[in-house]
Formats: C-alpha cells, structure tokens, sequence
C-alpha cells in the first residue's frame, strides 16, 4: 500500500462519511443491531455512538485497512462497546458459521471488489432468525442521473478506494438470498445525487 491509501484515502473517507446527512441514516438502523455484531468495512468507526450499548455483547469490527483501523482510534475510545478487530476483507471473513446476531454494513458494498463472496460469507456467519442491516449508496432510480452514475464511476473508483456509485444495492443483496424486510431509499440531503441515492433496510436469510 501507498501512501495515498494509507494516509491521504483514510483522513478523505472518514471526513466524508462522517458528514452529517449520512449520521442521520446511520440514526435510523444502528439502534437496531443487537448480540454479537459483525461490521463489515468497519471503518474509522462512524457507528459506534449510535448503537445501543445494551443490546450489543461486542462488535467485530472487520477493515482490512490500516490506515482506517488507525483512524477509528477516537472514536473507539468513546464508546462502551468492546471492538474486536478482524484485519480482514469481508471475501474473507474468518468466524465461525452461524456465529453472528447481526451483520451491519454501511457504506461498504459500492467498495467490495468480489461482493458475491462477501455477500455469500455474511450469509454464512450469520445465524438463523439473524439479520444484515445497510445503509448504502448506489444506482439512482432516475436515468439521468444513473446515465452520469455510470459514467463517472470509472475514474470515480481509482480515487475513491474502489467506489462504485452505481451497484444497485437491494438487488445485490436479494441475488445473493437474504430477505429484505425493510427498505427505505431516498436521496441524502446535502449531496450530489450521484453519490447520494441512500438504500437503507433490514435483511434475513432467505
Ligand atoms: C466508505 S468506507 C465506509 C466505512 C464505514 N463503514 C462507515 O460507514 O463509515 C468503505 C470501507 O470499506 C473498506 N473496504 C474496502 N475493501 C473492503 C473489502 N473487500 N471488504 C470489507 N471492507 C472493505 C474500506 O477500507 C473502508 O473502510
């Protein structure tokens, strides 16, 4: 790694998704994680003031980025909630099968190179009657903006880590069998609908 992703990419991606239309999504679903919690591209922590301390035994905080792991320092020490890192792509998550309440993944799928896996390993980890809560980015329901969406996500993808701003969130999630009992979409406040249009749910094993 260089020094872009190790330093320049991290302090971009944590003063971006710490802006305050994505908090006000993150209000909505975090609450309701609950038990032994998965988080899938942890980050540099943005969730952890909005979980409810009482329902969660601890979080796997699973971000194969050092220099993200290095910037959730602060917000991890604000927090009652025991973190256990996991240094590991979410292709890769390495626990046990059925060996998680509640899969939590914010912001993350526009990132994941192999989202099939990843979505097949969240499956795996989580036990039956467990539940996979998103709040994501992705393709915007209007053609316009879809049409600039795809069209800027090439070079888009270089500087922003591997973000996609147009992977179709809901369907990446039903193809790979989970459920979606929930789905709120809208397009966040304050941000250039490109990179704006929010899916954000509740999901079971199928
Ligand atoms: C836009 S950030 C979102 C961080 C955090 N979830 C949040 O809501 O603030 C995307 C995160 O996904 C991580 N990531 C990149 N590739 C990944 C992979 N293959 N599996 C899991 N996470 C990955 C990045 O390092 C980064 O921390």
């Amino acid at each position: 790694m260089g020094f872009y992703e190790d330093y320049c990419l991290p302090y971009i991606v944590d003063k971006a998704c710490g802006a305050a239309p994505a908090q006000e999504h993150r209000r909505k679903i975090v609450p309701m994680a609950e038990g032994r919690v998965l988080e899938v591209g942890m980050g540099s922590g943005h969730n952890l003031p909005f979980y409810d301390a009482s329902k969660v035994d601890f979080v796997w905080g699973l971000e194969p980025s050092i220099g993200m792991r290095r910037r959730a320092k602060k917000n991890i020490s604000q927090t009652p909630i025991e973190v256990r890192w996991l240094d590991l792509p979410g292709e890769q998550i390495p626990l046990e099968d059925n060996s998680v309440d509640t899969v939590l993944m914010t912001y993350t799928l526009c990132t994941i190179p192999d989202w099939q896996l990843a979505l097949q390993q969240m499956r795996r980890v989580l036990r039956p009657g467990g539940k996979l809560i998103f709040s994501e980015h992705g393709a915007a329901p209007d053609a316009s903006v879809l049409k600039w969406q795809n069209r800027i996500t090439p070079y888009w993808k270089i500087l922003g880590g591997g973000c996609h701003l147009n992977r179709p969130i809901s369907q990446y999630i039903e193809d790979a069998g989970f459920n979606i009992t929930l789905l709120e979409t809208e397009y966040t406040r304050s941000t250039p609908k490109i990179a704006g249009f929010n899916y954000r749910g509740l999901a079971k094993i199928s």
